[in-house]
């Protein structure tokens, strides 16, 4: 059958709907060029807010319209259960984020409709499964994610994510280490490692055989050995796994890129007490100098959620001043959405809608500006950049990003291909991007 997967949310989703796309492929299904082509639609959920989790319903809703086979998938068929089909009664299939390896048994048998929701400690099937997607070609050939972690035991107070993506799972060290060997033989420069909270890597179970050091730097180390990869990223971390070994494997194994997405969350003590964030402004701050102690240019990007129950002026005052201190090179602004079953549901939503968006406007104008300042200082500098493509806006160009994981864009003068490694002297600044001319 002809297949389509729409995806919304994170990169684990997308990284599930890739795995999916394989596992369809090799049962014998072909991906279609386009909806209009597509027998069977496939829309893998997100429902971190409540919006994103309307999108997805919306969407699956509109395609059983359009007449259809239509799958949920991902995280939100799990915070909503058997619920799935009252949503949504013409749904074909639903099936829960750690239950993905089970949908070409389900368009084999085409029992509709079929729920599979499984349990918060089952390990999917078919996880490295993309190594035959960056074969077919329909994933950038040079850039790869990988899943190490799954779920999160962390129990932050407004986060569905436990609830939905289960118990932390680290994959064996093995299974991951053969996994990017596997990637960087079929070309593959860079890999990001995945994990809702990626530094709890071989906290909850094992991951290596032995134990020597922390399991998670360890990875890093033994990844930086594999022959053909030049870049190792990975995503999100939480400020209490950086420690003085990851510190140290920036420090010496070039191939980790000197980039943290480091979620912060509030700059208020008090809201990151409720929270259960574990960590105050002034140990986030520390966490962060160790990084910038050693390489200025490190960039440090993180999430902010604005409107948090209780969170009043001061607080938010906070959070601006934090944000100030810390110098983030980007910033990621939510506004608070209270979501079924977590802690914080049960405190009233008592900041306005449009307080939310106000205290969002304010924070995105100061990352602008901020974004702004951190990129001029770069002007004049050279940086090693791994050409992706071409531009978005401007074709003529190309566009990388360089360690730091900042967007840097280039007139293309045909020496370079996709996955080379280039200097570009950077002439031009922007808030999120730069500009600047291939160096030979
Ligand atoms: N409301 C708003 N933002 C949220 N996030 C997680 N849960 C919520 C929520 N209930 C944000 C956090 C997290 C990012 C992925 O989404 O900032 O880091
Ligand atoms: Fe949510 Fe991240 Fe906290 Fe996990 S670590 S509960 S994903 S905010």
């Amino acid at each position: 059958m002809k297949f389509l997967i729409h995806t919304y949310g994170c990169q684990m989703n997308v990284r599930d709907s890739e795995a999916v796309e394989a596992l369809l492929i090799a049962a014998g299904h072909e991906k279609a060029a386009e909806e209009n082509d597509a027998e069977v639609v496939i829309i893998n959920s997100c429902t971190v807010r409540q919006k994103a989790e309307e999108k997805a319903v919306g969407k699956a809703g509109n395609m059983i319209a359009a007449g259809k086979i239509v799958g949920l998938m991902g995280c939100a068929v799990k915070r909503m259960g058997k619920d799935t089909f009252k949503r949504l009664p013409k749904l074909h299939f639903a099936v829960a984020p750690r239950m993905f390896g089970t949908i070409p048994k389900i368009l084999a048998e085409k029992k509709f409709p079929c729920l599979e929701l499984g349990d918060d400690g089952v390990v999917p099937t078919g996880m490295d499964a993309h190594p035959d997607i960056t074969r077919n070609g329909t994933f950038a050939a040079v850039q790869s994610y990988v899943t190490v972690l799954l779920g999160c035991d962390n129990r932050c107070s407004y986060c569905i994510v436990p609830d939905v993506r289960g118990h932390e799972y680290s994959r064996p060290a093995k299974e991951v280490i053969a996994e990017v060997e596997c990637l960087a033989k079929r070309g593959v420069k860079e890999v990001c490692l995945l994990g809702q909270s990626v530094l709890r890597y071989g906290i909850r179970n094992k991951a290596w055989d032995d134990e020597k050091g922390e399991a998670f730097p360890r990875l890093l180390r033994e990844l930086s050995k594999i022959e053909g990869l030049e870049r190792i990223r990975f995503t999100s971390a939480h400020p209490k796994g950086c420690t003085g070994e990851l510190v140290d494997v920036y420090k010496t194994c070039p191939k980790v890129c000197r980039h943290l997405h480091l979620p912060v969350q509030s700059g208020s003590d008090r809201v990151l007490k409720e929270m259960g964030r574990h960590y105050t402004r002034a140990e986030y701050l520390a966490a962060i100098k160790k990084l910038r102690d050693f390489d200025p240019e490190f960039a440090i990007t993180t999430d902010v959620i604005v409107g948090y129950p209780g969170e009043t002026a001061q607080d938010f005052e906070e959070t601006r001043t934090l944000m100030e201190e810390a110098g983030f090179d980007n910033a990621f602004v939510f506004k608070y959405s209270p979501r079924p079953g977590t802690r914080s549901a049960a405190l009233e939503d008592d900041v306005t809608k449009e307080e939310k968006e106000r205290r969002d406007q304010v924070l995105l104008a100061d990352q602008e500006a901020r974004g702004q300042k951190r990129n001029d200082a770069l002007i004049g500098t050279t940086r090693e950049v791994m050409v992706e493509g071409p531009s978005k806006r401007n074709k003529s160009r190309l566009s990388g990003r360089d360690s730091g994981n900042r967007i840097v864009v280039w007139e293309d003068d045909g020496t370079a291909k996709i996955g080379d490694i280039v200097k570009i002297l950077i002439s031009e600044a922007h808030p999120q991007i730069l500009i600047g001319e291939i160096v030979k």
